[in-house]
């Protein structure tokens, strides 16, 4: 299984003081020596973090296939068109959120327009969804090349069980379960993500899979044969700030050894 590194955190970092420290750039160096197999970029509407520079020093200057996460705002597909990156996976976007909260809504037809729009310019497409057969199948029956399953809903059930989150502000209330209804969810969600990873094999798709994953939950995830790849970015990027972006790489890489 390989690594996707999605380094859009240290252009928050960055954004912080709004000079050019820490470089994004910087990072893909570190990680290739790392052994990631991909950066992962998301280029939101609001330019938050990584922004339309970004991309194009990162992607002619990068030694590792970039994969773009965007919306299917206008502006921002001719955009990329334009750069070329390896890959583009389709996600959706709301201005509010603090992240990517859940997959695509497939029902939307333009998506399918997007989608032969970067195949024309020759980029790999996916579809960021959430594990349902029915935007599986509409990703296949708009011509995706592949999916990226949305790990969130399984990511917050571990952070419940596992971390102390339920006792912060921070709480996913309508996770405030008790121990064993937790366990049981998550098991559900393990076995819905492997039933979704294993159709869209058998549909010839790339499957690939991200969000919320991390140290402690990553594990059950790699069990999944079918994925070929995890796109991390805030678990990697969060340890780097206290062991270095090399050593944060290596321990996720080493967890990623089945
Ligand atoms: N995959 C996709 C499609 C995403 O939108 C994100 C978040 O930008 C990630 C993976 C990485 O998620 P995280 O930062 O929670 O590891």
């Amino acid at each position: 299984m390989q690594l996707g590194l999605n380094i859009d955190h240290i252009a928050t970092l960055r954004e912080a003081r709004k000079i050019n420290d820490p470089d994004p750039l910087e990072a893909i160096f570190i990680a290739k020596n790392a052994g990631v197999s991909q950066i992962t970029i998301h280029l939101r509407e609001d330019r938050r973090h990584i922004n339309d520079f970004d991309v194009k020093r990162i992607i002619e200057s990068s030694f590792l296939p970039i994969n773009i996460e965007c919306s299917i705002d206008e502006y921002i597909v001719d955009f990329i068109c334009k750069q070329k990156p390896y890959k583009v996976t389709l996600v959706p976007e709301k201005r509010e959120e603090v992240t990517t909260e859940g997959g695509l809504n497939m029902e939307n037809n333009k998506i399918k327009d997007v989608i032969k729009e970067f195949q024309k310019h020759d980029i790999f497409v996916a579809t960021f969804i959430d594990p349902n057969l029915s935007a599986l199948e509409l990703s296949k029956s708009y011509g995706a090349d592949g999916i990226e399953i949305h790990t969130g809903y399984y990511a917050n059930l571990t952070l419940m069980l596992y971390s102390n989150l339920k006792n912060t502000h921070n709480s996913i209330k309508n996770l405030e379960l008790d121990k064993n209804s937790l366990i049981q969810e998550i098991n559900t969600s393990l076995e819905t993500i492997k039933n979704i990873a294993m159709r869209a094999k058998k549909l010839n798709l790339g499957v690939y899979a991200g969000h919320g994953l991390n140290y402690f939950n990553v594990k059950e995830i790699v069990k999944i044969q079918e994925i070929e790849e995890l796109n991390i970015g805030q678990s990697i990027i969060a340890k780097s700030v206290f062991v270095g972006l090399k050593e944060a790489i290596k321990d996720m890489l080493d967890l990623m050894r089945v």
